[in-house]
């Protein structure tokens, strides 16, 4: 199938060296290898070369700032894109920093909310490079998995030479390349983000009580490992229990959220640039219309309370959909599962419609099992039997990839 173009994203930290000024070059030359540049420069490097120079080359505007009141989480941005961080310059300061999880800047916040590989290559004078605290905070960073590349042996500032100098450009350009090819995801859904809502909202009563649902969130998070497991890079937003293996060091990032509103917010948030959109959460339909401020006290008596509707979040998505979005809903019937999925599938004006019966056995809320019927607006129907959460979630992405195909105007079935 033709995916969208894998477009590495490398986050290119710049720290405060004179070999800031080579740093340029690379830039240009991750850039001309197809890679996604996004500048991130400490204060001190902008004391040896301007943002601007990097602006004018990359893929984004050079930022200094964590602070810059354009963002308000440019570091987890930067970090959750990143596919790389290449550290060119790596001062003896930014690995220290590095080395010790301080984060007070762009660069170092970004280098601890990220979960993608880190290449640092260091540049100083031969007397720092040789100070024990160096060699000590480069043991730490390369017993964590980063990567190192360099330094080389020659010219230094100031007329002397020994160990130290930058590594040329290509040669860190060329381990950045072999890093991300040896990290580049494959699979039917490599190059696609697609985001996925789990779980049962929990709309709040009082601060201890809330009104929630049934819900395990395990068909969202199954669907959340699939498609990770096929290569794409996945948003999990969830109201639920996150299990342990959903954390690992594959392609999910892991958005939490209680109620229907943040569940909404955090949706159309992420939404925005994905190729693929699907609502397995069971969003509450109704939320108090007041929120007490303190517990409500048996004393008091008989607790009243008025139940508003909520937001439908998948009707927002469908009419804020880019045109070669995919939208996936789902719907929980009680009976007649097919005809009423059917009429779902027309008035939420999804891509594609997986219908649960949750009154059949072993089917839909807490069950490890599940059976469904995946409706699509085109007409088409498939039938899952009653088997496990993984394989209804690969069943669904199945129907999904049917649809990226056509949307990119390759291969229809
Ligand atoms: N959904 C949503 N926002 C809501 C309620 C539901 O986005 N406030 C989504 C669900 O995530 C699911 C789909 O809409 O993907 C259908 O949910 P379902 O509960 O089956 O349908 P409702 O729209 O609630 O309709 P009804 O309760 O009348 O069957």
């Amino acid at each position: 199938m033709t995916q969208s173009e894998y477009k590495p994203f490398v986050v290119l930290g710049v720290t405060g060296g004179i070999a800031a000024y080579k740093a340029v070059e690379i830039c240009r030359q991750l850039v001309d290898a197809g890679c996604h540049v996004a500048p991130v420069l400490t204060k001190d490097a902008t004391r040896f070369i301007a943002p601007l120079t990097f602006t004018a080359l990359a893929s984004e505007p050079a930022q200094t700032e964590i602070y810059d009141g354009l963002s308000a989480i440019p570091h987890t941005r930067l970090g959750q894109a990143a596919d790389l961080i290449v550290i060119a310059p790596a001062t003896a300061h930014l690995l220290a920093r590095y080395a010790h999880g301080l984060a007070d800047d762009l660069l170092t916040t970004t280098l601890l909310a990220t979960r993608a590989p880190v290449l640092v290559a260091p540049a100083m004078h031969t007397e720092m490079w040789e100070h024990p605290s160096v060699g000590e905070n480069l043991s730490i960073l390369t017993s964590r998995g980063v990567h190192v590349v360099g330094p080389g042996v020659g010219h230094l500032a100031g007329g002397d030479e020994g160990a130290g100098r930058l590594e040329d450009s290509d040669v860190i350009v060329g381990r950045a390349l072999e890093i991300l090819g040896a990290s580049r995801p494959t699979g039917d859904f490599a190059g696609t983000h697609v985001v996925v809502s789990a779980g049962g909202t929990r709309e709040a009563i009082d601060p201890v009580r809330y009104l929630t649902n049934r819900s395990s969130g395990k068909q969202g998070h199954a669907l959340a490992e699939a498609a990770a497991n096929r290569g794409a890079r996945v948003t999990l937003v969830t109201s639920s229990q996150v299990p342990a293996h959903t954390h690992g060091p594959g392609r999910i990032d892991v958005i939490r959220v209680e109620s229907a509103a943040e569940m909404g917010e955090a949706m159309l948030r992420e939404a925005k640039e994905a190729e693929v959109v699907v609502m397995a959460a069971a969003v509450a339909d109704f939320r108090p219309s007041v929120i007490l401020d303190s517990k409500f006290k048996r004393e008091q008596g008989a607790l009243e309370i008025v139940l508003e509707p909520t937001d439908d979040i998948l009707a927002g998505l469908v009419q804020a959909r880019s045109t070669d979005q995919v939208i996936v809903g789902f719907a929980a019937e009680t009976e007649n599962a097919l005809e009423n999925g059917a009429a779902k599938l027309k008035r939420k004006g999804c891509d594609v419609l997986v219908v649960n019966d949750v009154s059949a056995e072993g089917v839909g809320f807490d069950h490890d099992t599940n059976a469904v019927s995946i409706l699509e607006a085109d007409g088409m129907s498939t039938s899952v039997a009653l088997s496990s959460k993984r394989t209804v979630a690969e069943a669904v992405l199945d129907r999904v990839v049917r649809h990226l195909n056509s949307n990119q105007g390759a291969g229809h079935e």
